[in-house]
């Protein structure tokens, strides 16, 4: 059988596990244990993919592994390998091919994932492909979320997506975390009701043996508007767990996951020991940790102010500019009235072909 040498081991391949689009998923052994290796198929496409996943899931892991999120042991340049841990156990879809789930039970789990990406957010990526293929249970109500393959950060361009678990306008190319609340919507509507959403699903799915404090939180997040379901992870699983989510909705910003309400004047920026103007209301630069805005001119701030009953955003020397979201491309803007339920971003910068959006948020003005 094959071996592949890591940087303080030998790993040996026991089996295949699996075989995707780009990647071979390799069940592999080393002094320690089982571990998992994704080997990138022909093409330096598939390369540039697996290094990328690898370096998310890397970020992920620290400091330490998030208990929902599948940790990072290894990358090994030579052969473009990256090694995971080996989560033993069955993926969801399987574990919940033949049985239904109890609302409690589906709600615990549905909290796990939740959980998983709480984080994901915060680090400005989004994970794309939540699915219950792509979530193995090590034990009974324990999700760890692997498969970061086509994870992405926040407002680039999404690659593809699963007809059925993703969001609408996740397949029409829009990134955005609340594209995985949508996907764990599907999910829990899956466990409770055992649905294949692959014949498209609405509303009329939702079981009506549920209670309404659970049949509202899968409306919300399974609409069809992003700007509509849960603003964060956090908020949804405050909701799944019964707490009370303020129904005063103050006007907000929301930044990877983090809320920040909208007062009559705002300023965004970086403090001065990060070579910003030192005025701002909001760092930016805590943030946006992993899209970080670049070393620039110390003058990188952005305000929004409220005018009657409307919130315009200036740029005030943003580096890489302020961009807003627009049916289905960013625009850069100067002054600009904002629009409820817009994404927009603090500064851009492109790679391979894309605009990349370093710290992009979402605007609730209802
Ligand atoms: N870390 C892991 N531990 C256990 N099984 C895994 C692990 N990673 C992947 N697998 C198994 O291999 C399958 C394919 O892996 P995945 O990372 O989802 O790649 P892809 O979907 O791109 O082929 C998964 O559905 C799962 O059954
Ligand atoms: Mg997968």
């Amino acid at each position: 059988m094959m071996s592949i040498r890591g940087k303080n081991s030998i790993y040996k391949v026991v089996k295949k596990l699996g075989s995707g689009g780009f990647a071979e998923v390799l069940l592999a052994m080393n002094r320690d244990g089982l571990v998992v290796i994704k080997l990138p198929k022909e093409g330096e496409l598939a390369n540039k993919l697996i290094r990328e996943e690898a370096a998310i899931l890397e970020e992920l892991s620290k400091p330490i592994p998030h208990d929902n999120i599948v940790a990072f042991i290894e990358w090994i340049p030579d052969v473009s390998a990256l090694v995971e841990e080996y989560i033993p156990g069955h993926t969801l879809d399987r574990a919940f091919s033949s049985r239904r789930a109890t609302q409690n039970d589906a709600i615990r789990i549905a909290l796990g994932i939740l959980s998983a990406l709480e984080k994901i957010h915060s680090l400005g990526v989004v994970h794309g492909d939540v699915k219950p293929d792509n979530i193995i249970l090590p034990k009974p109500l324990h999700p760890v979320l692997i498969d970061l393959g086509i994870a992405r950060a926040f407002g680039g361009r999404s690659m593809a997506g699963t007809p059925g678990w993703s969001a609408p306008e996740f397949m029409k190319g829009e990134v955005s975390p609340e594209a995985d609340i949508y996907s764990v919507g599907v999910i829990l509507l899956f466990l409770i009701s055992g649905i294949d959403p692959a014949n498209s699903i609405g509303p009329q799915d939702i079981p009506r043996n549920i209670s309404d404090h659970l049949k509202h939180v899968l409306m919300r997040a399974l609409s069809s508007n992003p700007w509509e379901r849960f603003s964060s992870a956090k908020e949804m699983a405050l909701s799944l767990m019964g707490a009370k989510i303020p129904v005063r909705n103050v006007p907000k910003i929301v930044i990877q996951g983090k809320t920040i309400p909208l007062s009559n004047k705002l300023t965004f920026g970086r403090v001065k020991r990060q070579g910003g103007t030192g005025k701002a209301d909001v760092n930016l630069q805590e943030i946006g940790s992993r899209r970080a805005l670049p070393p620039g001119p110390p003058i990188g701030w952005a305000e929004i102010v409220r005018v009657g009953t409307e919130y315009w955003i200036s740029d005030k020397g943003v580096p890489g500019g302020l961009w807003v979201y627009e049916g289905s491309t960013w625009r850069r803007v100067l002054d600009y009235p904002l629009k409820h339920g817009q994404l927009i971003s603090f500064g851009m910068r492109r790679r391979g072909g894309y605009l990349l959006p370093y710290v992009p948020a979402r605007v609730y003005l209802r």
